[in-house]
């Protein structure tokens, strides 16, 4: 039997990257997808090297509502099958609502959230009916505490993603579908820099920081024990829980004081994220 292949989107950096490092390791093929093909492949060599797998490079824009079915029949043409789906290509979109041009919020959500949903209800049959799946939408500590000022629907589309991944993990319960959703906080990765919060984010102290390995890690075990959603690190989990049981009212006003420092509400320069 051939090896199992999981679909990676946003894997030319970051946390994406790692998870493909995590998925080879554990023996898998790989779907290798972002707009950076330069950078896949040269990933995807490495990984074949290193690992001994295969790893499929399919350059796609996921702003392009074309994108997930073009992935999928890149896959199949391959012959091969989509056996975890994670979704986790993104970005942090500057700027207060009012801010920014329409077009921008358009992209964002078609990027961060329906590509996330399209990609899942397309491989979802052939999972169920082959009884073995696994899908992780990495979502945010962000989609567990109060809305941000700034960055404005970035912690709703992460919400969105942790109710979604809850419903669908009910749904699958006897299945053998597995369907979890990641809930990182504070990472090093590119993002920072895409959004232009490096310099502010910089200032926050280092035991708040993950590594992508770290969240790649913890990623793939809970996706193999069937968790619905995770927060990992310690600090997060922490700080997750409190946030659980303190007044709305509070909540908020921290997040309020937190966002302000942390996001970038200048008006975006340029639609590109790069
Ligand atoms: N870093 C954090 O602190 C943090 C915390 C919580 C959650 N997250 C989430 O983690 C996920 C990964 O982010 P990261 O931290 O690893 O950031 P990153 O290093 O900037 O990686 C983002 C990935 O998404 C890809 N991407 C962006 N726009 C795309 C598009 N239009 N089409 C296809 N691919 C696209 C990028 O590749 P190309 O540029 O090559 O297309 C890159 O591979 C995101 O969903 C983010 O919201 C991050």
């Amino acid at each position: 039997m051939s090896r199992r292949l999981a679909l990676i989107t946003g894997a030319s950096s970051g946390i994406g990257l790692a998870l493909a490092r995590e998925y080879a390791a554990n023996g898998w093929d790989l779907a290798l997808v972002a707009r950076r093909e330069d950078r896949l492949r040269a990933q995807a060599d490495q990984l074949q090297d290193q690992y001994g797998i295969d790893a499929l490079v399919i350059p796609a824009d996921l702003n392009d509502a074309n994108a997930p079915q073009a992935i999928l029949k890149a896959i199949e043409a391959d012959d091969r099958q989509v056996d975890a789906l994670i979704n986790n290509a993104g970005f942090g979109l500057p700027g207060t609502y009012a801010q920014t041009q329409w077009q921008e919020q358009a992209d964002f959500l078609q990027l961060m959230l329906t590509s996330y949903c399209e990609l899942a209800h397309r491989v979802l049959p052939d999972m169920q009916a082959r009884g073995f799946g696994r899908i992780i939408n990495v979502a945010s500590v962000a989609g567990l505490v109060p809305g941000t000022y700034g960055h404005t629907l970035y912690s709703a589309v992460k919400s969105a993603l942790i109710k979604f991944s809850e419903s669908l993990h009910l749904e699958n319960k006897s299945t053998g579908v597995h369907v979890t959703a990641v809930c990182p906080g504070l990472t090093y990765s590119e993002f920072h820099d895409v959004n232009g919060t490096r310099d502010k984010v910089s200032q926050l102290p280092k035991y708040w920081w993950l590594s992508a390995e770290q969240v790649a890690e913890e990623s793939y075990t809970a996706s193999q024990a069937n968790k619905a959603v995770i927060v990992p690190g310690l600090w997060w989990k922490f700080l997750t829980g409190l946030y659980k049981i303190l007044p709305h009212g509070l909540a908020l006003a921290i997040t309020a004081r937190q966002s302000a420092k942390l996001r970038n509400t200048e008006t975006p320069a340029s639609t590109d994220p790069r």
